[in-house]
């Protein structure tokens, strides 16, 4: 597979049409550990096929409510396309739930419950009867999407230039990854002019952001732990998933805790941040092209 190309300079290829690409991946005979010898990379990567499926369709379940609010027609076309992205992401990443993780042997049951039990109970819509609390309600929605958004940009732009094919890994879930992480680079910054659209306020970007960094961090340590436990191949200690993780991560196999929690989050609290700086549309544009599953999608 071509590694994707990182430009030294942003070529700009102009007004990019956020659209839903076909894509067919076959993600049949995968070992668990789709990075050879690197077991918690696998674990952390594959993890994200457990909790991405009900994290994305309560994006376009919140985004087709937002839908008729917004006057903007070009906004309106934006989120028209984020919305048909994030609901093919979320069906793939379903498909290689089953076709990959509980075809391995993991059963994650009890995980799907609770991130069922976030999305659809604590994070649904009001049903206040008073309008503007619904209105509020919804805007904390919608800033919580875009503080989230700006770590699966994040997550793409590693995604792009990460080293996973020096190591041997899958190709297929190499492709899975990329083309989603192309796409999240590609779209960062539809999340961002939605939730500024409905409330232009650098407090309520603090707070979502404040939320979503406790939630990803959170999540990122318990649901390694929880993975790494059902893991039928592999039996590891707390520590050494931990001395694991980090040394995979300066292999370029993981992102940084410090960079994805640190700088990322810092950067993101700039009053004058733009999405823009996240990641580079040319790359993602030219990767999506190239991409083996995309071109599959067409034979
Ligand atoms: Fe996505
Ligand atoms: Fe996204």
């Amino acid at each position: 597979m071509l590694r994707p190309q990182r430009f030294a300079h942003e070529v700009d290829p102009g007004p990019v049409q956020i659209q839903p690409r076909k894509v067919h991946f076959d993600f049949a005979d995968i070992p668990l550990h789709w990075i050879p010898g690197h077991p918690v990379a696998s674990d952390v990567v594959g993890l994200l096929n457990i909790a991405l499926p009900a994290f994305e369709r309560w994006i376009v379940a919140t985004y087709n409510e937002a839908l008729p609010l917004v006057g903007d027609p070009k906004l309106a076309e934006d989120m028209r396309g984020f919305i048909g992205q994030e609901s093919i992401h979320a069906d793939m990443h379903e498909q290689a739930l089953h076709n990959f993780m509980e075809a391995n042997g993991i059963e994650p049951r009890k995980m799907l419950r609770q991130i069922d039990y976030l999305f659809s109970k604590v994070l649904a819509p009001s049903h206040s009867t008073n309008p503007k609390r619904r209105r509020n309600n919804l805007c904390d929605r919608l800033w919580l999407i875009a503080a989230l958004e700006h770590y699966t940009a994040v997550l793409g732009d590693f995604a792009l230039n990460n080293a996973w094919e020096d190591h041997g890994a899958h190709p297929a879930f190499v492709d899975l990854f990329r083309w989603h992480g192309a796409e999240e680079v590609e779209h960062r910054n539809v999340a961002h002019d939605v939730a500024t659209y409905f409330s232009d306020s650098y407090l309520d970007r603090l707070g979502a952001m404040a939320l979503a960094v406790t939630f990803l961090f959170g999540s990122f340590q318990t649901g390694t732990r929880y993975l790494l436990k059902k893991d039928p191949q592999v039996d590891l200690g707390w520590w050494q998933v931990q001395r694991l993780r980090w040394h995979d991560a300066k292999l370029g196999l993981l992102p940084k805790y410090r960079t994805l929690f640190g700088k990322n989050t810092v950067a993101y609290l700039r009053p004058g941040f733009s999405p823009d700086e996240m990641g580079s549309t040319a790359q993602a544009v030219a990767y999506l092209a190239s991409s083996p599953a995309a071109r599959a999608a067409h034979l």
